[in-house]
């Protein structure tokens, strides 16, 4: 089954109203209607409503970084899924290693926000990956098993049309470092393959995205391995030039 590529740059806690980052890259966008790529973007939770506005019409899609597993009520300094919706998101980014890391969030929690993003008709984009430590004591695989078994939603039909993982090695990100290419190719054949046990067939059109020091100098050839399905870009993704050089390097382009 073809799958479409998916560009994805997370940009963290960066990011102000006065940038024109989504304004370049929505102006980008417009000039063709059929690019190869899906483009998104998921800015801070402050900016999501106006960039919304910005990006309306070209075709390029908006995503936040986070969300609640619960529709509304007491929870303090917290954003629901419906309210991603209200806002015009069509993505979430969850379990993020940097949510697991500075809120000690685990897989149990990320399944229940999850399942609670699916049931708001959010896509979401399910971070998975291991550390240096666990990488150097040979539990890449491992790792990557539970973290994807453990925060699989549940309870609603998960497929192609509204789950992308994203392999993120936690050494990987923001290094500079990546794993070779073979190595990318190979954990994300497993991954794929581990999500066929899990979900069936439908594991064959579920996107995987790599993550972790993606920028234009190594894009074409990760985004070109056969189970590389785009990428979940962050540093790279604050700068329109780089951000936009990474999606011309898509294979079909
Ligand atoms: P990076 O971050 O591209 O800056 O390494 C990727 C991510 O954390 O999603």
């Amino acid at each position: 089954m073809a799958r479409r590529l998916l560009i994805a740059g997370n940009w963290k806690m960066n990011g102000f109203l006065a940038d024109s980052l989504a304004d370049t890259l929505a102006t980008l966008m417009r000039k063709k209607q059929d690019w190869p790529f899906e483009m998104v973007v998921c800015p801070p939770f402050t900016l999501l409503h106006y960039l919304g506005k910005i990006i309306s019409g070209s075709g390029m899609a908006l995503g936040a970084q986070d969300c609640h597993l619960k529709g509304s009520g007491a929870h303090t300094g917290d954003i629901s899924p419906l309210m991603l919706k209200d806002v015009g998101c069509t993505y979430v980014i969850l379990g993020h290693s940097e949510r697991r890391m500075d809120h000690g969030e685990g897989d149990s929690l990320i399944r229940e926000k999850a399942t609670a993003a699916l049931g708001a008709g959010l896509k979401v984009i399910l971070c998975i990956g291991e550390t240096e430590a666990e990488r150097d004591s040979g539990q890449t695989l491992t790792v990557n098993q539970t973290q994807l078994k453990g925060s699989m939603p549940v309870a609603v039909d998960v497929d192609a049309t509204n789950l992308v993982i994203a392999y993120e090695p936690v050494w990987a990100i923001g290094t500079g470092r990546t794993p070779t290419n073979l190595e990318i190719q190979e954990i994300h054949a497993f991954i794929r393959k581990e999500l066929l046990s899990l979900i069936g067939k439908a594991a064959e059109g579920v996107r995987i995205l790599y993550g972790g020091s993606m920028k234009p100098g190594n894009a074409g050839e990760i985004l070109a391995l056969p189970d590389v399905d785009g990428g979940l870009i962050g540093g790279a993704s604050l700068k329109a030039e780089d951000f936009w050089a990474i999606a011309q390097q898509s294979p079909s382009l």
